[in-house]
């Protein structure tokens, strides 16, 4: 496994492979590795090469986020893309990334207002900017994203629609604990306590996908049950509980076509996200 913190080392990299005729499969993270980002490695490996990008991104936090304090261990992190069977990492500093005078943006309008982009105004314009660069300077013919970040892999298709980017995003199902809570590199930031408490996200997606099941169609209804489930927990509060259309992110009263239902809920000083997609059938 090579590990590359140049952009142009990737590129000449990438240009020996291109050349093989090899096919490339691209991996975007920001570190701190978890079983979520290896199902995404499996699922790249579908490719002749996988490139995993290991990089905390600061133009996606917020002036008061947890940029500063994001967990990092990239010596973790490089025993598992080895095990995973990694071909590159790409772990550049910002500097690298975002050289002196840096002010070229990829922001994208309506899908990144809802949701998460209401709290979090900056996010996605950032995830565009890094995300477009990463293709750039790896051209993949695919890229893999977690489910998880549903709101996010929604932007990045829509990114490379508008874009015309010759890039395939793949979408990955959510790993979740045995708990049922979601694999995330935040949960490093929950005491037991809270980690106990966080289950109530999970417990709403059940509870979503369960009366789902039972023919509800009626999104308010759910998200009525959801919102009481959380608010039961005492040490979860709730940043936003909603439905929208998956692909769109347009908020839905009626589910005719795959509806998300997304969270974000603060447990103690931790912001968690997590969601599922239900099908009309
Ligand atoms: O999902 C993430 O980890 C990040 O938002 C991403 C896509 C790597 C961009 O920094």
């Amino acid at each position: 496994m090579k590990v590359a913190t140049t952009v142009k080392e990737v590129r000449e990299i990438v240009k020996e492979w291109k050349k093989e005729g090899n096919t490339i499969g691209l991996v975007p993270t920001m570190g701190y590795l978890h079983e979520g980002h290896e199902s995404l490695m499996k699922c790249a490996r579908e490719n002749d090469k996988v490139i995993v990008s290991v990089f905390v991104n600061p133009i996606q936090f917020g002036p008061t986020e947890d940029l500063e304090s994001y967990p990092r261990d990239f010596e973790k992190d490089k025993k598992l893309c080895e095990q995973a069977g990694v071909d590159l990492i790409f772990h550049p500093e910002p500097s690298e990334m975002y050289l002196d005078g840096f002010s070229t943006y990829v922001d994208m309008s309506g899908l990144t207002e809802e949701l998460c982009g209401k709290s979090r105004p900056i996010h996605f314009r950032g995830v565009c900017t890094v995300v477009s660069k990463l293709f750039h300077i790896a051209t993949p013919d695919k890229a893999y994203f977690g489910q998880k970040d549903a709101q996010q892999l929604a932007v990045i298709k829509h990114m490379v629609r508008d874009l015309n980017m010759d890039i395939e995003v793949v979408g990955c199902p959510i790993i979740r604990e045995e708990s049922g809570l979601a694999k995330s590199s935040r949960n490093t930031y929950l005491s037991e306590e809270e980690k106990k408490a966080a289950l109530v996200l999970s417990k709403a997606v059940f509870l979503c996908e369960e009366m789902a099941k039972k023919g509800e169609k009626n999104t308010a209804a759910i998200l009525k049950e959801m919102i009481a489930l959380i608010e039961a927990e005492p040490l979860a509060k709730i940043d936003y509980v909603k439905a929208v259309d998956a692909e769109t992110i347009v908020p839905v009263d009626t589910i005719t076509k795959p509806v998300l239902f997304a969270m974000a809920v603060y447990i103690g000083k931790t912001r968690l996200i997590d969601n599922t997609i239900i099908d009309a059938k």
